[in-house]
């Protein structure tokens, strides 16, 4: 058979695998399959493609050696850095987009459509690459530049700059010879990469995931491009894939954080939260003992979990399934309330709570446990704050007015588990911890869970 008519129908199979995998991505239950599908059809649209273009054995020994090193990457990278890795497998997403559009400009004999696409692929691979490069840096912490430095305002106007320079360079075939030099391209090639440090360094590391995602969605469109240029069929598919989710993603994640893509990218939480930087007297702050706590969690018939950043800092999410297994063992129903952006990525409580095996069945969305929150005897919050903060729904002046919460000042009991009466992520005081139906448990999680996993074992 003609190897053209394999090819294609290899695509077919192949951006069919990718449509199938995310649609199984979206729940617990089909994740793991959704993601080998996935796979599989990577795997058949790299093998079909290389094939074409080597001979079989350089494709074969190419696609082992680049299988084993990401095998070796994603098996040792631990579950709170898979942010930091998604940014590096973007980067060098952005790279191969990069090098694909510069090696078709080489080529020469370009129509003014393919001009066009090779800037736009150029400048979203480059900006992509170095703009991932930079947030893994501060996700891993080994960058701190941020808003405001000299350094950051520097690449800010490289930024605008190379924007300015972008639309010069894709309208070329259409300007007089006499005002075009030569070496323009060797030059978008730089600013572009220089573009990418500036978009993402003034941006502050709490709000780093969401830039990943927005990245993750420009290596997307990037290769979506590069399948245009090189008439790739399954390129085109699976770049707008990542182009699509990754934009509904970011959208996603910055409606439950209550921001607009703009604040994020050019403003930052720090001057939205000092505008209303009002501390008023909230009333009174009822601490309580873990001996005081164990004893109404023993006769509660009804007991939400609410996760959220401080259980991961404590490492509380082993001691936080035992509980629950305790109680429910003590005709306690146990639910875990998760959050969308409870944490610091996206997932990132549900990536938690599965490591310690607590069942898919038993995690709740807000607006499913929200409307019964008055028949919850026991709220147990976990180190979360911003997301059970009820000044979301009440203050209309508050920077996180209108942000979805996870309203556990409904629940008859909330049991608040903190080291201090310190702010979350956002800043803002948070009037649930002088509810008169809130206790305070102070101390670091793990700590105060473990405390009373003890008290129920003697
Ligand atoms: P936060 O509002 O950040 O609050 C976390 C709380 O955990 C803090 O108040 C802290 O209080 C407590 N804590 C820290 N270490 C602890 C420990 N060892 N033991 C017990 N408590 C500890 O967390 P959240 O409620 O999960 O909200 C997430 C925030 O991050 C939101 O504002 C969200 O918009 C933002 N954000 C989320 C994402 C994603 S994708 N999830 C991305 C970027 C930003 P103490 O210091 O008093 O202990």
């Amino acid at each position: 058979m003609d190897f053209q008519i394999i090819q294609n129908v290899s695509y077919i199979i192949a951006s069919a695998l990718f449509i199938l995998g995310i649609k199984r991505l979206g729940k617990e239950s089909t994740a793991v399959s959704g993601n080998f599908m996935s796979a599989l059809g990577m795997f058949i649209a790299v093998s079909v493609t290389a094939i074409s273009f080597v001979d079989p054995l350089v494709a074969i020994v190419g696609i082992a050696l680049g299988a084993v090193i990401g095998s070796v990457i994603a098996l040792k990278v631990k579950m709170t850095s898979i942010p930091e890795m998604v940014a590096l497998f973007n980067g060098f997403g952005g790279l191969a987009t990069y090098l694909i559009a510069w090696s078709e400009f080489t080529n020469g004999n370009l129509g003014a459509a393919q001009h066009v696409l090779i800037m736009l692929t150029v400048f979203i691979g480059g900006v992509t690459f170095s703009g991932s490069l930079i947030a893994y840096g501060k996700l891993s912490e080994k960058i701190s530049i941020g808003k405001g430095s000299i350094i950051s305002n520097l690449f800010v106007f490289v930024l605008y700059a190379a924007v300015l320079f972008l639309g010069f360079a894709v309208a070329t075939p259409w300007l007089p010879e006499a005002i075009i030099f030569s070496n323009y391209f060797i030059f978008l090639l730089g600013l572009a990469l220089l573009a990418g440090i500036g978009f993402v360094l003034p941006i502050g590391g709490g709000d780093m995931p969401v830039v990943i995602s927005l990245l993750n969605s420009l290596s997307g469109i990037a290769a979506a491009f590069a399948g245009l240029l090189l008439l790739n069929n399954v390129l085109i598919v699976a770049g707008s894939l990542v182009g699509a989710s990754g934009l509904i993603l970011t959208v996603i994640m910055a409606k439950a954080m209550n921001r607009s893509i703009g604040n994020i990218l050019f403003v930052g939480y720090a001057s939205a939260a000092s505008t209303s930087a009002k501390t008023q007297e909230q009333g009174e702050v009822k601490p309580i003992t873990t001996d005081d706590a164990y004893l109404i969690l023993e006769n509660a018939s009804s007991v939400l979990v609410v996760p959220g950043y401080g259980m991961a800092v404590a490492q509380a999410q082993h001691v936080v399934r035992e509980l629950g297994e305790l109680l429910e063992n003590n005709g306690t129903e146990v639910k875990y309330g998760i959050h969308p952006v409870a944490g610091r990525m996206p997932g990132h409580m549900n990536v938690l709570l599965a490591e310690a095996n607590v069942s898919y069945d038993l995690l709740v969305e807000p607006d499913d446990v929200n409307p019964s929150m008055d028949t919850v005897d026991v709220a147990i919050v976990i180190g979360a704050n911003d997301v059970v903060n009820p000044s979301a729904t009440e203050e209309p002046g508050s920077p996180i007015y209108g942000m979805p919460i996870i309203e556990v000042h409904n629940a008859k009991t909330v049991f608040v588990l903190k080291r201090s009466m310190s702010s979350g992520f956002a800043g803002v005081e948070n009037p649930l911890f002088f509810r008169p139906n809130t206790r305070m448990l102070f101390g670091d999680a793990k700590s105060s869970i473990s405390a009373l996993v003890s008290e129920f074992k003697d």
